[in-house]
């Protein structure tokens, strides 16, 4: 193998840009050109490449976001899209492609793999909601930029007796919430994997001003049914339904684009050597993530369209420290 591509796609998870790095330094190391695909698979189509050195990802591993920029394509989801884009990395002589991203850009690599093109994916989203890895690229920082919000919030709750809904993204999952949750000592979180009627969250809020305290911090992903729009309109409808007095804030984008932790540069860098490193053992049409601390491949086939399954001990494990 001479010459191969790297991509970004889907939402910018902190961590990419040194998994981008990692491809480009484990391939320079093992005589591989590496090229860099600009806003991902929109780059592919309009055939936006540039040849990566050692140095052009130098001095980038600190900063959130992608410096390849990224995009979504929906135009790939079409064979037209996705044969363009063949075209343009075979008149390059590109003969691999990376694709760190989510679930809707791993199932645009499986649909290219489908098509006899040696394709390896890299686990990347803030949701961490995709099969064959534990953790995604991402999801630490993002959970670390809620629960320093969290931590601001409770300040101003106490202050006031108030109850504070902090809704955070997640898509379906609600892994950051329950892991938000967790850390910054909730009393509530409302998650799509265990769904709850604006009466249960008012009445668990109540329970909490019954017992004495003087806030509460409700965490709520974005994918619940009842999310913070839905539980702030029940509250102002039904007012003294919780004791307190209570405000809702929507997190949303903040959350992608802060400094990525340790953690999340560090299994950027793994992966993106493990990458590699399954092109060159002729892998292809596989996820690299990883399990037990160890970077493992699953087949794209085996994760397409599914979603990991949230530990609901966890879950459990938040309600009981509420209390
Ligand atoms: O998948 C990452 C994510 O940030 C989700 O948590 C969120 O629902 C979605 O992307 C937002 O997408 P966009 O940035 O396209 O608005």
């Amino acid at each position: 193998m001479q010459r191969i591509a790297v991509l970004t796609s889907g939402g910018d998870a902190p961590g990419m840009n040194a998994a981008i790095r990692a491809v480009v330094r484990t391939g320079i190391a093992a005589g591989i050109e590496v090229y860099g695909v600009r806003n991902g698979y929109a780059g592919l189509i309009a055939d936006e490449m540039i040849y990566l050195d050692r140095r052009d990802v130098g001095n980038i591993m600190q900063l959130g976001g992608t410096f390849l920029g990224s995009a979504r394509c929906p135009e790939f989801m079409t064979i037209e899209g996705r044969q363009r884009a063949l075209d343009h990395l075979a008149a390059r002589g590109i003969e691999a492609l990376v694709v760190i991203g989510g679930n809707g850009s791993q199932t645009g690599s499986y649909e290219l793999s489908q098509m006899g093109y040696p394709v390896v994916g890299v686990a990347s989203t803030i949701d961490n909601d995709l099969e064959g890895s534990d953790i995604t690229i991402g999801v630490d920082t993002a959970i670390n930029v809620a629960l320093e919000a969290i931590d601001r919030l409770k300040v101003t709750a106490a202050s006031h007796r108030r109850a504070f809904l902090v809704e955070v993204m997640g898509r379906k999952c609600g892994y950051v919430a329950l892991m938000a949750g967790i850390a910054g000592g909730a009393e509530m979180v409302v998650i799509p994997e265990r769904e709850m009627s604006p009466e249960q969250v008012a009445h668990q809020i109540k329970a909490a001003y019954d017992r004495g305290k003087n806030h509460a911090m409700v965490v709520v992903a974005e994918g619940a049914v009842n999310n913070a729009k839905k539980l702030i309109d029940y509250f102002a409808a039904n007012p003294g339904a919780t004791g307190f007095s209570p405000r809702a804030t929507i997190l949303g984008h903040v959350q992608r684009g802060a400094l990525p932790t340790a953690s999340d540069r560090l299994l950027a860098s793994r992966l993106g050597e493990g990458a590699v490193r399954a092109l060159l053992d002729g892998k292809s049409g596989v996820l690299v993530g990883i399990r037990d601390d160890q970077i493992v491949t699953t087949p794209l086939a085996e994760i397409v369209g599914k979603q990991k399954p949230l530990d609901l001990r966890l879950f459990d494990l938040a309600q009981m420290m509420a209390q």
